[in-house]
Formats: structure tokens, C-alpha cells, sequence
């Protein structure tokens, strides 16, 4: 048995800012941001949290997959921006749907966090007692943003994408996921420090770091090696997937990958340009984005693939 995504939902904050608009709050122009990156706006969160979000993107998957919350059993999010350290934001979710029946938890795998969750269905699924699940990917990256850090701010955005999945014959046909802690320090947020009655700690809070350039050498390199090794382990050719849906961080990792892959460009749809990088909700806000569009047919296959901090790195073929 496998899992099968049968309905998809997003949610993206209401207010765009342009590169036109960073240019007018810090050193940076449009000319930058587009050629390094091809990023030329981003939606980014005033009213919205990461749960509303969620709650929101998870909404219109349950519509879509003509599901009612109370048939879930699982609920798992992908998050580094929850708005609590506790309850998880799936707790909060599940309390927002009445999904009384499922079992709520976050996970935190950075910009691979919705391909790990698709990982945890799946394999729920394979234990025999589980039936439905929701899966998300939701960020509010802006507020882990440091917004005089020019090399960082300008990349990302907020939103939230959502999938139910349901314990299947047909769906998910193979996966790989990694992780390399040793290189954990290349994109990173601290957390609190220690600070108690027996530790004095001033330590100011931490905000999102990068080396660019380093995970910019590991994406490209490790991403179409993932799939490659995916494929062969499915016997499927990269010529009979349809679509690569990747995790939108940089137009330049994907026009890298693809022709790693000898794959045409127009077999990567793309939001990147819009949406920014949305950490865990990259897949799925342009998932649901190419569903809605009617691009998916019954039988399709399609490869997700997800990578960022941690570092962590999965993807998924799936017929669809
Ligand atoms: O979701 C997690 C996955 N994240 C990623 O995949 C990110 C991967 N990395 C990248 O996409 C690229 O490395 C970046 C887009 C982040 C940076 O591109 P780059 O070509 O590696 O630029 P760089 O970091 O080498 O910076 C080049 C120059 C520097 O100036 P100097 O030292 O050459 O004078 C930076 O200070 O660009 C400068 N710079 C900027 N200039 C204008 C950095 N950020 C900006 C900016 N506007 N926003």
C-alpha cells in the first residue's frame, strides 16, 4: 500500500512586496534579486500567522479532496515558523477543522518539510491502521528574517500548502530523503539560549543565516542526484515524468538541475517569480498552483523534490 495525494490547497498572504519596494528600504535593487535569483516579488504576512495559514491551505484541500476533517487520522506539518513552541501548529489546526480523529504533530526538515510529511503518511499508511492524512508545508519565514541582512531578507516569503493523502494501491511509486547535520551550520536560526536561575544569558535573538554559495553547491549537486537515484530505483526514465516540481529557491538551482537531468525547462513549472522561497510551502502552494490549473491528469507521473537546512533534502515520484 502507498499514498495518494487526492486533493491540494494553498494560501498566500494578501500583501505583495516588490523588489521595487525592498528597493526602497535597503541596499538592493530589482536588477539583483531578478538575475541571482529570478525572484521579482514575494507575499508576505501582515494579518496572517503561519496556523492561519495552514488552517486556510488545509481548508481548501479538504474541499478539494471532497474529505471531511473528521475522517482524518493524521495530521503532520512542516514548519520552522510555527507561531508557538507548543501546542505544535497541527494541534492548532486540528482544533481549527475539528479533525477529532487525527493524530497532530509538526515536523521540522526546513524547505524539505512537506516531502518528509508525505514520507511519514506513507509510511503510517504502510502500518495498516491509518487511512487519511493532511500534510502541510507552512512558513512565516519574514518574521526570522533579518531585515538589514540584504543577502537573506530578499529571498524568502510566507504561505502554506496542503495536500490529503489516502492510503492507496497507486500514488506514491518512490522516495529518498537525506540528511547531513555536519553541514547544519550553512543555514541556520538559533533558538532561545539556555537562560535560567543557574545560566545568566543576554544572547539577542537569533535571526535566519546563510551561506548562499554553499547551499547553492549543495543544492545543485545533491537535488539531481536524488532524483536520479529515485528514478532508477522506480526503473522510470526522467523522460516519462511529466513534471519536476521542485522547491523554489532559486530559478538558476532549477535551470541546474534540469539540465543535469537533460530535461526541458518547461518540465519545471515555477512561482518562484511571485512567491519567493516559502520554505516547507514551496511544494505545495506550486503543487496546488499546476493542480488547479488542470495541468495533472489521472496517471500522470510527477517527481517533488525538497531541499534546504538542516541540511535535508527528499523527493517523491508519484502517480498521480
Ligand atoms: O531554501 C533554502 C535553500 N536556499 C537556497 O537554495 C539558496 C542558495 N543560494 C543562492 O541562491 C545564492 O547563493 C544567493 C542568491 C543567495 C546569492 O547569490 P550569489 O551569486 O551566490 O551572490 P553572493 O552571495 O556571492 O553575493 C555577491 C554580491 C556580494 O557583494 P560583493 O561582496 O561581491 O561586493 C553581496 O554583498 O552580491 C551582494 N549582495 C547583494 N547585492 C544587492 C548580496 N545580497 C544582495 C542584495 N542586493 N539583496
Amino acid at each position: 500500500m502507498t499514498a495518494r495525494i487526492i486533493g491540494t490547497g494553498s494560501y498566500l498572504p494578501s500583501h505583495v512586496v516588490s523588489n521595487q519596494d525592498l528597493e526602497k528600504i535597503m541596499d538592493t535593487t530589482d536588477e539583483w534579486i531578478r538575475s541571482r535569483t529570478g525572484i521579482e516579488q514575494r507575499h508576505i504576512a501582515v494579518e496572517e500567522t503561519t496556523t492561519s495559514m495552514a488552517v486556510e491551505a488545509a481548508r481548501r484541500a479538504l474541499e478539494n479532496a471532497q474529505t471531511d476533517a473528521k475522517e482524518l487520522d493524521l495530521i503532520v506539518v512542516g514548519t520552522v515558523s510555527s507561531d508557538r513552541h507548543f501546542p505544535s501548529t497541527a494541534c492548532e489546526i486540528q482544533s481549527a477543522l475539528g479533525a477529532v480523529n487525527a493524530v497532530a504533530f509538526d515536523i521540522n526538515a526546513a524547505c524539505s518539510g512537506f516531502l518528509f510529511g508525505l514520507g511519514i503518511a506513507n509510511a503510517y499508511f504502510a502500518s495498516g491502521s491509518f487511512q487519511k492524512a493532511l500534510i502541510i508545508g507552512a512558513e512565516t519565514l519574514s518574521k526570522m528574517m533579518d531585515w538589514n541582512d540584504r543577502s537573506t531578507c530578499v529571498l524568502f516569503g510566507d504561505g502554506a500548502g496542503a495536500a490529503v493523502v489516502e492510503r492507496s494501491e497507486e500514488g506514491i511509486i518512490s522516495m529518498v530523503q537525506g540528511s547531513d547535520g555536519a553541514r547544519g551550520n550553512v543555514l541556520s536560526c538559533h533558538n532561545r539560549p539556555v537562560n535560567n536561575p543557574f545560566v545568566k544569558n543576554d544572547t539577542a535573538l537569533d535571526y535566519t543565516s546563510m551561506n548562499g554559495q554553499e547551499v547553492y553547491k549543495f543544492a545543485v549537486r545533491t537535488v539531481p542526484e536524488a532524483i536520479s537515484k529515485m528514478l532508477k530505483e522506480a526503473n522510470v526514465s526522467p523522460d516519462e515524468v511529466k513534471y519536476f516540481v521542485l522547491h523554489q529557491a532559486n530559478i538558476r538551482i532549477i535551470e541546474s538541475v534540469a539540465k543535469r537531468l537533460s530535461q526541458p525547462a518547461e518540465k519545471f513549472p515555477t512561482n518562484l517569480q511571485r512567491c519567493g522561497n516559502i520554505s516547507a510551502g514551496s511544494v505545495p502552494v506550486l503543487l496546488d498552483e499546476i493542480h488547479r490549473k488542470g495541468m495533472l491528469q489521472k496517471g500522470d507521473k510527477i517527481v517533488l523534490a525538497g531541499f534546504g537546512a538542516g541540511l535535508t533534502w527528499g523527493s517523491a515520484l508519484i502517480s498521480w
